[in-house]
């Protein structure tokens, strides 16, 4: 219970914490992954039946949820054409999707595009969530590779204040580096009255599916939450990481200018998170993996935080003979 108090109270901060105790349930899980298939399953055992997850999205979305037994439609997110992201045609389509529908909202650094909503494009969305009583299921994956673990918790905190129901699905894989240990955690934000039956059925969901979850991870995340010197070395270390990706990112931009590129991809930098949504074809892709051992996923997703200063031309140089 100490991991889940610690990265309550982090992920909310204190205030919101102790005034919302009473309509939270907390639970540890497998991962983000293990935090998304408990949601899931969670919503399709209350009888809800579909999940609008965005247009792109992680792959594994779509993947999990209907695994868990949901019907997965997807919302407007990204504009390919215009690279940038497609808030009126995304806030049009959800105005108009039943009331009380579940949305799958990337909390930051959306995985792949990069593009975010601003605080005030958040406001928005809170307020039509509100008005049509969408409930979102937040996907933190991220927290800490745009600005602070507390800063990027913006939309959460946001949601929260105006006491608009939501689910939460933690990962600690990336921004902790304990990708292997399986540390994350489901978060469902109630009406006080209902929390406890909905804690009660999260436990039976946790029971069912893998018993108990890892110790190790957790207690590392633990430990790291309640030291205030290793919390500020965690955020120095946050904090290199985004000047690394950053730096990666505009070298990487350079280089594919000196090699050649016709294109500009200086509207990348712009974009949060490890990935570049290079905008290369399924046939660029496949050519890159065949020709030159180069492997990134089919829509074109690079992530900088994989390259170094020596591998960035070697990819650079390929990405442009294949006509990128
Ligand atoms: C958007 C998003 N959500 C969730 C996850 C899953 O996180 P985890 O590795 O902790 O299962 C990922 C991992 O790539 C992701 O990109």
């Amino acid at each position: 219970m100490i991991y889940l108090k610690s990265i309550a109270r982090l992920i909310l901060g204190d205030l919101l914490y102790q005034d919302h105790i009473d309509s939270l349930s907390l639970v540890q899980a497998i991962g983000g992954s293990g935090g998304l298939r408990l949601g899931g399953e969670f919503l399709a055992m209350a009888a809800c039946r579909t999940i609008y997850i965005p247009n792109p999205s992680w792959p594994n979305h779509q993947a999990i949820f209907k695994q868990s037994g949901l019907e997965v439609e997807n919302y407007p997110y990204y504009d390919i054409e215009n690279r940038k992201l497609a808030f009126i045609n995304m806030i049009t389509y959800l105005s108009q999707i039943p009331e009380g529908s579940i949305v799958l909202l990337h909390v930051n650094c959306h995985n792949p595009s990069g593009a975010d909503l601003t605080k005030e494009q958040w406001e928005i969305l809170a307020q039509l969530c509100r008005e049509r009583k969408l409930v979102p299921f937040f996907d933190a994956a991220y927290l800490g590779f745009d600005e602070t673990v507390e800063e990027d918790a913006f939309p959460i905190r946001l949601f929260m204040e105006k006491k608009i129901e939501f689910l939460l699905s933690i990962s600690f894989s990336k921004n902790l580096s304990l990708y292997a240990e399986r540390v994350g955690a489901f978060f469902l934000f109630s009406h006080p009255t209902c929390s406890k039956s909905i804690f009660s059925q999260c436990r039976i969901l946790v029971r069912r599916n893998y018993s108990n979850p890892p110790m190790h991870g957790a207690k590392i995340v633990s430990k790291i939450l309640q030291s205030p010197r290793l919390k500020q070395l965690w955020d120095e270390e946050l904090l290199q990481m985004r000047q690394r990706i950053f730096e990666m990112k505009s070298k990487f931009i350079a280089a594919l200018s000196s090699e050649g590129s016709k294109k500009d991809y200086s509207y990348l930098l712009e974009k949060k998170g490890l990935f570049f949504f290079s905008g290369l074809s399924v046939e660029q892709v496949d050519l890159l993996k065949k020709e030159d051992g180069i492997y990134i996923t089919s829509d074109g997703r690079i992530n900088i935080a994989g390259l170094n200063r020596k591998s960035l031309f070697v990819v650079a140089r390929a990405i442009v003979r294949v006509g990128g």
